[in-house]
């Protein structure tokens, strides 16, 4: 690191640490001065006995070690993590926000932000709910570094709905993660985003856990389009992100043993691929919102008892809109079959995304209960019908349907998608 940037670098950072409005510092990426004990090391005030001090987490990936200091014992410690030489450096006081970024080159980059008097940052970063996990205005690299922001932390007017969709689907993984109990564990938790295009939900899951929730996380996104891929990975690693990886497969063979799968608008059938892979690994929280569905629209017909609901499906757009419902909730049904406590919501208001249904389910409910059996077997009845999922899981879920039977219908290659979200 040349001298000038590393004192700087030490300058603010101390500047920041030491003062009385301080919130909270960050220290992750690839540290520059070699590798490390630490992932990531994160500094906050903290009061303990009526005395303000300041406590020193520092995690490798499988725990966390913590040290509180009084303020003027703590310029020693502080002096070694800076000389760490992390890549990435956040910091936050009442006043603003700085965020630093050393490149490879020795370079530090600086973003800074005043934070506005409707304060879009928590005071207690620990035990407040910030309005957005990743709010606007925010010396935030990595919306900057995805494209959504400019270098003033102003959203891109054309980007403001991914921003949105983003944002919302951050919350609703918080809270999943809090349900399906997967907080406080002393392993990273494992996330695949199944379908994961241009990788804007896949970073933004990485970076809001890992330096901002300070959650250990190791995400994997996966998606048949080799270039996205490529272009996520690129961006992956520009940003120093550890515990980040994109593999360029289809959903159904992703080598992840994941505790959480995402599927943020995975064309058709490609939800259907999510969500097997995700009961496959047993994994304890599913996010999915689904995106086009044409397998479904393909097969149902105004025959034997849904030759009630001619009228309706004699209109593409109603038959069309009949197929998206029903294959949802053939969706939520077969998880509820298979242990998860399923519900279908809307994550965002439908203005950012016509696509706005998101099937969360989480681990833990009794598995193969008769009422939801029975509904399976009276739905696919009526619509004499094989839902993709239950083709793609097989036995793992036909083993609770007595006398399944398979009605031939036309196939559909997975993630074929069309529609605009
Ligand atoms: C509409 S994009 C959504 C991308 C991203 N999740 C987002 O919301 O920005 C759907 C992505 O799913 C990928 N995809 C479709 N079928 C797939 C499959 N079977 N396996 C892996 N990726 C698939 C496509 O290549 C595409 O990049």
């Amino acid at each position: 690191m040349p001298i000038a940037d590393a004192a700087t670098l030490s300058e603010l950072v101390t500047q920041a640490v030491f003062a009385a409005d301080f919130r909270r510092a960050t220290f992750a990426g690839k540290p520059r001065q070699g590798p490390t004990a630490w992932q990531r090391v994160v500094i906050r005030p903290v009061t303990i006995r009526g005395t303000r001090h300041l406590q020193f987490s520092y995690f490798d990936g499988r725990k966390d070690i913590t040290h509180n200091h009084l303020p003027e014992s703590a310029h020693r410690p502080l002096d070694v993590v800076v000389a760490l030489g992390f890549a990435g450096v956040h910091l936050s006081t009442d006043r603003e926000e700085l965020d630093l970024r050393l490149t490879k080159k020795g370079k530090l980059l600086i973003g800074r932000k005043t934070v506005s008097d409707s304060g879009t940052v928590a005071t207690e970063p620990h035990n407040r709910v910030k309005e957005l996990p990743l709010p606007e205005g925010r010396a935030d690299h990595l919306l900057a570094a995805l494209g959504i922001a400019d270098a003033d932390g102003r959203i891109r007017p054309t980007m403001r709905a991914k921003f949105r969709q983003i944002n919302e689907f951050l919350v609703h993984l918080r809270h999943g993660l809090d349900d399906a109990r997967l907080l406080g564990h002393d392993r990273p938790i494992r996330i695949l985003d199944a379908g994961s295009g241009s990788g804007y939900l896949t970073l933004a899951a990485h970076h809001y856990l890992n330096d901002i929730l300070t959650v250990s996380a190791e995400v994997v996104g996966v998606d048949i389009n080799a270039e996205v891929i490529r272009k996520s990975a690129e961006r992956s690693h520009q940003l120093g992100a550890e515990g980040l990886s994109f593999a360029c497969t289809p959903i159904a063979n992703a080598q992840v043993e994941a505790d959480v799968v995402l599927a943020l608008h995975a064309c058709d059938t490609a939800t259907d691929a999510a969500l097997a892979q995700a009961i496959r690994c047993g994994a304890k929280l599913i996010l999915s919102v689904p995106c086009c569905h044409h397998h479904l629209n393909a097969s149902i017909r105004p025959e034997g008892a849904a030759s009630v609901l001619r009228p309706i499906l004699r209109h593409g757009i109603l038959k069309q809109r009949t197929a998206d419902i029903v294959t949802d909730a053939f969706r939520a049904l077969a998880l509820r079959i298979l242990g998860y406590r399923t519900d279908v919501i809307e994550f965002i208001s439908p203005e950012h995304t016509a696509r706005n249904l998101m099937i969360r389910a989480v681990a833990g409910a009794t598995v193969g209960e008769t009422a939801f059996v029975t509904e399976w077997q009276e739905l696919r009845q009526f619509w004499n019908v094989e839902p993709y999922l239950e083709r793609i899981l097989g036995e793992t879920l036909t083993r609770w349907l007595p006398n399944a039977t398979s009605p031939t219908l036309a196939g559909t290659r997975d993630g074929e998608c069309e529609t605009q979200r």
